[in-house]
């Protein structure tokens, strides 16, 4: 079967569009998912020929941003009609289906150059709406497509970087060195395969002969993720891994949790779980972390999240849905969901959490609301919509989440979101406002704005800040978080095109020499004794605390691909590959610029492995995206966003 590109899409978008405004089955339907997939795989991301990204072309519809990649490419932009109707030509992509596995176990541009109309379109600060969401309203293109996508010369207006750093590039052209780290990736990404009974279920988290294994020899649900990507994304698919570690790290999610004495819930994933040869029994046992050995003591929110969101992404690539039909795991499912929805005394849709419960696993002052948690939540909630069957009870859950992803989005796209507007605001920001009236409805102390913000914000561009609660705003840039709301589409599309123009504006400080920061900026001396506790591993510009990862490659490599932005991801790939294979693939790398492989980092990481293998498969097959993004929901009312006119 082969279907140009852009007719997938839009049959994509039926098909989201399609979806009844409330999840109120007939009482026989049969699983939702099923059916309303079935459009889906039309959609299938394996195409025999490998999609460029100059096969696109531009599309008004701001509902699928790969349709925008045409337009930052100066060569597409030159392109005559001719030209174009002979690419377009090239879209038709034959699409295969993915053999389904079996069950094994029961179980616009418009180059507006002047730095003025630059400042008055850059903001897109929600300040305008107060009132939440009604369902009512609608989405203009005109009010959330930012008019340009790329505006190399102008983008640069007040910064440091030559003009012509983010001209698109050529990504058909593969370079030697990426040619040869591709083939040494995949091989060092085999030999990590941690096999149980017979079976792969897992990566190992690195291989470094040097260094103490501590817990690297585990299988890390997060740290899989890229991993499971890459196999459901290389030509053909490689599922069964990622099959089997979805149904292990289920069986372990039924284990009994204690940790001294004290029982967790029962729908939390594990951290990360071993392969342990039971001489007793003669036979090989799965032993499970659940934060009870973790450093700090801590339970990971993020596993079941991830673990959701791979299920889609598995399901999406091989057509199997009756992995995600099973009752086991929809009950997997619903058992992490219900951690998160659960009644109490919360005022707002975010999800509490504690320091340490992410990637960022000890203590760096991201407990409350970090942003990393709340966009993997608003990501796995949907993925759930999709999955979740509506019999018995899944009906009333389904409603629950349904209405959990409106307020969570509101309270996101309005409380974190920092632009030069906002930002303006809140210095400004009365406090002791009492009542339902009141602006600076957190009581924020404008005093709290650190220093170093004022100078990071650009006049174009903006980021859902790091954390919200009362009277306090972490105003940190977390790259996960942002990079997931992109992908999820819990950011809006201006606002996505916003963060981009960030990274964009803010390359010397985000990517440096060694693609990406975690966090930025780091915490320094009295600000990094008291939160992270004198952590000697945190300190400034190292791991966590400002440290470059290079597996968060593929987190920007797809949210560059979404927002029509190939040629900065590819510029960042390049980045990596003049180090990453030969510094023997580091876990992160310290230094304001993120020169110095990491002073603890492990060598031979996986992660690293993976996020860079599915970066170079995105950027070369852009449709890979359609495994890991989600359209923007159509039936929740976003805020009315309109562009600042403060400049
Ligand atoms: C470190 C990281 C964590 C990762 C683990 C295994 O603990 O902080 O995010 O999952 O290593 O790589």
């Amino acid at each position: 079967m082969s279907k140009p590109l852009k007719e997938l899409l839009k049959e994509e978008r039926e098909a989201e569009a399609s979806r009844p405004p409330a999840p109120v089955p007939e009482p026989a339907a049969t699983a939702k998912f099923t059916e309303k997939d079935v459009s889906l795989e039309l959609c299938s991301p394996r195409s025999e020929k490998s999609m460029q990204v100059s096969d696109f072309t531009a599309d008004s519809d701001w509902s699928f941003d790969l349709q925008r990649l045409a337009p930052v490419s100066e060569e597409a932009e030159k392109k005559t009609t001719a030209e174009k109707d002979s690419d377009s030509s090239k879209n038709e992509a034959a699409i295969p289906s993915v053999k389904s596995t079996e069950s094994e176990e029961s179980s616009g541009t418009s180059e507006k150059s002047e730095s003025d109309e630059l400042a008055k379109s850059a903001s897109i600060s929600p300040e305008k709406c107060e009132t939440p969401p009604t369902g009512k309203v609608k989405l203009r293109s005109n009010d959330e497509t930012p008019e340009s996508v790329a505006m190399p010369g102008v983008l640069m207006k007040n910064q440091s970087v030559d003009p012509d750093f983010f001209k698109d590039l050529d990504v058909k052209e593969l370079s030697p060195v990426g040619t040869a780290m591709v083939e040494e990736a995949w091989e060092r990404l085999k030999k990590s395969f941690v096999y149980y009974r017979g079976k792969p279920v897992g990566t190992l988290a690195a291989m470094d002969p040097m260094a103490e294994a501590l817990n690297y020899n585990q299988v890390f649900v997060r740290d899989f993720f890229p991993t499971g990507l890459a196999c459901l994304m290389k030509d053909p698919a490689e599922p069964e891994i990622v099959k089997n570690f979805l149904l292990k790290t289920l069986h372990l999610q039924g284990r009994e949790k204690t940790i001294d004495n004290f029982t967790l819930g029962e729908g939390v994933l594990p951290a990360s779980f071993k392969v342990l040869y039971d001489s007793h029994r003669a036979k090989e046992t799965l032993v499970a972390d659940f934060g009870g050995s973790a450093i700090g003591r801590v339970a990971p929110v993020d596993s079941g999240f991830w673990w959701i969101i791979l299920l889609r992404s598995y399901t999406k690539c091989t057509h199997d849905y009756a992995l995600a039909e099973l009752p086991e795991v929809q009950k997997g499912m619903k058992l992490i969901l219900n951690l998160c929805l659960s009644d109490g005394f919360d005022t707002f849709p975010t999800l509490l959490c504690a320091d340490g419960c992410s990637m960022i696993d000890r203590r760096m002052g991201i407990y409350g609301y970090p942003i990393e948690i709340q966009a993997l939540f608003y990501f796995a909630l949907r993925c759930a919509m999709q999955m979740l069957k509506p019999e018995r009870d899944g009906k009333e859950l389904l409603e629950r989440i349904d209405k959990r992803i409106t307020a969570l989005s509101f309270h996101i796209q309005k409380y974190y979101w920092l632009d030069f507007t906002q930002l303006n605001n809140i210095y400004r920001y009365k406090t002791e406002e009492y009542s339902h009236t009141a602006v600076n409805k957190f009581n924020v102390m404008p005093e709290s704005i650190p220093d170093w913000v004022f100078d990071f914000m650009p006049l174009r561009g903006g980021y859902l800040i790091g954390n919200v609660s009362p009277a306090r705003m972490d105003f940190r840039w977390f790259l996960v978080g942002n990079c997931i709301a992109i992908l999820s589409s819990l950011a809006t599309p201006a606002q996505a095109t916003a963060i981009m123009e960030l990274i964009e504006a803010r390359w010397e400080d985000l990517i440096g020499e060694m693609p990406l920061k975690i966090a930025y900026p780091a915490l320094e001396g009295h600000e990094w004794r008291t939160i992270t506790g004198f952590d000697p591993k945190n300190t400034r510009w190292s791991y966590h605390n400002g440290g470059s990862w290079p597996t968060l490659l593929w987190l920007l490599t797809a949210a560059c691909i979404k927002t029509g932005r190939p040629g900065t991801a590819k510029k960042a790939i390049e980045l990596a590959e003049t180090r990453l294979s030969k510094d023997g693939w580091p876990e992160y790398y310290d230094g304001k610029t993120g020169r110095y492989i990491g002073k603890q980092a492990r060598k031979y990481q996986t992660w690293s492995i993976s996020g860079y293998l599915v970066a170079k498969m995105m950027v070369e097959n852009p449709s890979n995206l359609l495994l890991i993004s989600l359209e923007k929901d159509k039936k929740i009312a976003k805020p009315r966003l309109t562009r600042s006119t403060s400049m």
